[in-house]
């Protein structure tokens, strides 16, 4: 059975950040910490939303007091139910001790809700009835209800008015929560902190080591759909790698390097020529793998549809024209011949196989023909792909 993920508050940790869009952010955090309101956290994965309801716990008058997170994703509602309000003994099979709920427990403290858009409509209600009355019944409790004083912090990474548009999510509760709203910015929205956040991470990892340019112009341009998380974990593997004195740009995962434009300007053809190319060698020789770099590269638009086109021509034209060939060639497994094709045809990225068959078997990528009749076909794809004549093996 899952174990609902609860912790209880420690000490808060360094707030890194210089950017204007940071700066407002944390200035609007100690306004709203000094009142009394609940709080909304918004934001995408990663971008700092549980270590913000930390910071607003600290700055407020009851930092004194607990913090306690109560984690509403994965969670059975009856586990969830009783994390929150308790329960008594015997209330349901395995309730063999009383256990008192974090709300009481959070009594004049913080109580955050994490991730509150997962909460089942059933568990919505319960939530709605204390925050309305202040009062906690444990479940199976016969006595009065406990009334406490908590004040409550939630986060989310969903759009909650679209859920309450779609019924998802109870509209009553949504204004009861959101007193205060913070919406923490993502980090390509403040790219001028990640030198800091770099130099941060490898301070805590114990070893600060120079950047080269290029890796912190990669680092800067990349879009961070992980933020803060996906940040730490790239500067942590680097450092951990590194082979040199600094962090070169062979040291950075393929899909963040390949956001690098090095040296002046590129014409887009001969960037998406090299961009495939460079996959394609990186595929081959297992350096990077389809699915853990390509596939993010493309979904998190640091490649186009067209450099993907371009780097499975590549690996058809070197398999005689067959998927299946191509799936060799990648690293892939043959079983992953399906979800391969359905990920390009979703993407608007098949190629059509057929061409790479003329001639007699799988061709050299480096014959100096190939270059030249790669770049018009890529410009001749778009319109062949009809869908009706469209190939695939
Ligand atoms: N401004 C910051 N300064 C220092 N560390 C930060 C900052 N923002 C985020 N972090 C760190 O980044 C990691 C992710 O942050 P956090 O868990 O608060 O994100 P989140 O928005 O709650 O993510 P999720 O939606 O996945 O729950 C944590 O290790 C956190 O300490
Ligand atoms: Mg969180």
């Amino acid at each position: 059975m899952d174990v609902p993920r609860t912790e209880v508050a420690s000490a808060l940790p360094r707030l890194v950040g210089r950017s204007a869009a940071w700066t407002s952010t944390l200035e609007k955090a100690a306004r709203v910490a000094r009142g009394r309101t609940r709080v909304v956290l918004t934001g995408e994965s990663g971008v700092g939303k549980s270590i913000v309801a930390r910071y607003l716990h600290g700055q407020s008058p009851r930092a004194h007091e607990p913090f306690l997170t109560i984690s509403c994703a994965s969670v059975p509602d009856t586990l969830l139910e009783s994390e929150l309000f308790g329960h008594e003994k015997g209330s349901f099979t395995g309730a063999s001790k009383p256990r008192m709920g974090r709300l009481r427990q959070a009594d004049r403290g913080t109580a955050f809700l994490d991730e509150i858009g997962e909460m089942s409509l059933r568990m919505q209600g319960l939530l709605l009835r204390f925050l309305e009355t202040g009062e906690v019944r444990p479940r199976g409790a016969d006595a009065p209800d406990i009334c406490v004083d908590v004040r409550v912090i939630a986060s989310t990474n969903k759009d909650l008015f679209a859920m309450v548009a779609d019924g998802r999510f109870r509209e009553d509760l949504l204004y009861r929560l959101n007193g205060s709203h913070l919406a923490i910015p993502s980090l390509r929205d403040r790219r001028e902190d990640i030198p800091l956040f770099v130099e941060h991470i490898m301070a805590s990892c114990g070893r600060r080591m120079p950047v080269a340019p290029a890796v912190m112009q990669a680092l800067e341009s990349y879009s961070w759909p992980g933020n803060v998380r996906e940040i730490q974990n790239v500067v942590e593997q680097m450092v951990a790698v590194a082979s040199g004195p600094a962090i070169e740009l062979a040291d950075l995962p393929p899909r963040i390097a390949a956001t690098t434009a090095p040296g002046s300007f590129v014409p887009r053809r001969e960037r998406r020529r090299r961009l495939a190319d460079d996959l394609y060698e990186q595929l081959l020789s297992g350096s990077c793998g389809f699915w853990e770099d390509i596939r993010p590269l493309l979904l998190n638009r640091d490649m186009t549809r067209a450099d993907l086109r371009q780097l499975i021509g590549l690996g058809l034209a070197a398999s005689g024209g067959t998927y299946r060939g191509l799936l060799t060639r990648f690293g892939l497994p043959p079983q992953d011949y399906k979800r391969l094709l359905n990920f390009l045809a979703a993407h608007d990225c098949s190629v059509d196989c057929r061409e790479f068959r003329a001639g007699d078997g799988p061709r050299a990528t480096s014959e100096p023909d190939l270059r030249d009749r790669r770049l018009r076909r890529d410009m001749a794809w778009k319109s062949r792909l009809s869908g009706s004549g469209q190939t695939v093996v």
